[in-house]
């Protein structure tokens, strides 16, 4: 072979392999943009299940700043994906929690422990226009070319809360109705033992028919009492109550039989019980019990902080007021002093915590409640060392009562 036929052979073998080589780089380029394809498509359905996802789905850079925002995002915050994007994650934040906030990134930063990764945490949101709401929130972290992002999946739990919020009241609402029942029946009950045993008492002593007659009625009065406190609470505590009687009530007569149970129960103690009322009372459309039920808690009271009184006195007195009735019932025994007259009507307050009476100090946040749903206003009024009178009106027409159980 020649010189010049073997550079020929070499130029053909060098052009072969140079078709080769091309054949090859096609195959490869064909390859890459089939994976840019792939790696496109994928990029499209992460980010179609993001922007269908009913959670907000936010990423934010390691300079805090939002690289990602879904629909739910905007929905839940109020701004767009333009408005957002690029601004700092802290826009989303309330701003007194806005220093604990950057605090976390930059010891997240320095230590690269996470506090939040992994977990739940129940947290306050800041939507556009600055309302506040409570939201969950599920973060992740990953890496990409040596960056550190975050993730975080939003949960708007307002509904939730305010759920939790009505069980709550509800909850307390029903312990303050059984606070109540528990009150009330005590003062029967402990009416009824007394009756028995003033009964075993004057049957052992044979005293006159009378006097028994008398005993005995009164024990049914009060068990009666009982029976429709009992009927009116489970009434009540029906999904549908049915309302609160209304009848015309005769203050005086519910006066005279409070008074009368308890002369009978600790008369011979020396206690003196009186019912005073200069002219006719015209009666007031009310309910029965709970008058009943009011009178009996402040003559009790009367009775129960009476002090060491050689004269214990206690009376209801009867004013025709025009509109309403005005009722007094007042007593001469350890007074209260000006600065607890609002105080004593709420709920647990007692002046002397330490007395042994076994008092919880409801019983005049119920009188309140009571003459307060039949439209009237309560109040007291006091010498120190010389007593207390505690003055209530009730309307004379119908007015609304609230029930027993509308706090
Ligand atoms: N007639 C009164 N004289 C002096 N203090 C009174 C009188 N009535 C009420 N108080 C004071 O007001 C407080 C609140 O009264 P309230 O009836 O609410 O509770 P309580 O009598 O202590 O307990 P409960 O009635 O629940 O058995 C009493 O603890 C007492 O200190
Ligand atoms: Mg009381």
């Amino acid at each position: 072979m020649d010189d010049e036929q073997k550079s020929r052979q070499e130029l053909i073998e060098e052009l072969a392999r140079l078709r080769r080589r091309m054949v090859e780089l096609e195959a490869a380029e064909a390859k890459s943009r089939e994976a840019e394809a792939a790696l496109r498509e994928s990029n499209e359905r992460g980010r179609a299940i993001a922007q269908a996802a009913v959670d907000a789905i936010i990423s934010v850079n390691v300079e805090d700043k939002i690289i990602f925002w879904n629909r739910a995002a905007s929905e839940m915050f109020g701004y767009t994906e333009d408005e957002i994007l690029g601004k700092p994650v802290t826009a989303l934040i309330p701003p007194r929690y806005r220093a604990a906030h950057s605090a976390g990134v930059r010891r997240f930063r320095e230590t690269r422990k996470p506090v939040l990764i992994g977990r739940t945490a129940e947290l306050l949101g800041l939507r556009k226009g600055g309302i506040e709401f409570p939201l969950e929130l599920s973060l992740s972290t990953w890496t990409a070319r040596g960056e550190t992002y975050f993730t975080g999946i939003i949960r708007d739990i307002s509904d939730r809360k305010e759920a939790e919020r009505a069980l709550a009241e509800r909850t307390e609402e029903l312990e303050s109705l059984v606070q109540t029942v528990a009150h009330d029946l005590k003062s029967p009950v402990v009416g009824i033992a007394g009756l028995v045993r003033l009964l075993k008492k004057s049957v052992s002593e044979l005293p006159p028919e009378e006097k028994r007659d008398e005993i005995l009625e009164q024990l049914l009065t009060t068990s009666s009492n009982m029976e429709d406190f009992l009927k009116d609470l489970l009434d009540g505590l029906r999904p549908d109550p049915v309302e609160p009687s209304r009848e015309p009530v005769c203050l005086r007569e519910a006066a005279e039989q409070v008074v009368s149970l308890y002369r009978s129960r600790i008369g011979e103690r020396g206690f003196e019980f009186k019912v005073l009322c200069e002219t006719v009372i015209p009666p007031v459309q009310a309910d029965k019990h709970r008058i009943a039920q009011a009178l009996d808690n402040l003559v009790g009271n009367a009775v129960k902080h009476m002090g060491n009184r050689p004269d214990p006195t206690i009376a209801i007195e009867l004013r025709d007021n025009s509109d309403s009735v005005l009722v007094l019932v007042s007593d001469n025994g350890v007074g209260i002093p000006p600065q607890y007259w609002k105080r004593v009507f709420d709920r647990f307050f007692r002046i002397k915590k330490s007395n042994l009476d076994g008092g919880s100090g409801l019983g005049l946040s119920i009188v309140k409640r009571i003459i307060e749903g039949h439209g009237g206003r309560i109040w007291v009024e006091s010498e120190e060392g010389k007593g207390a009178t505690f003055c209530f009106t009730i309307p004379k027409g119908a007015a609304p009562t609230a029930s027993l159980h509308e706090q």
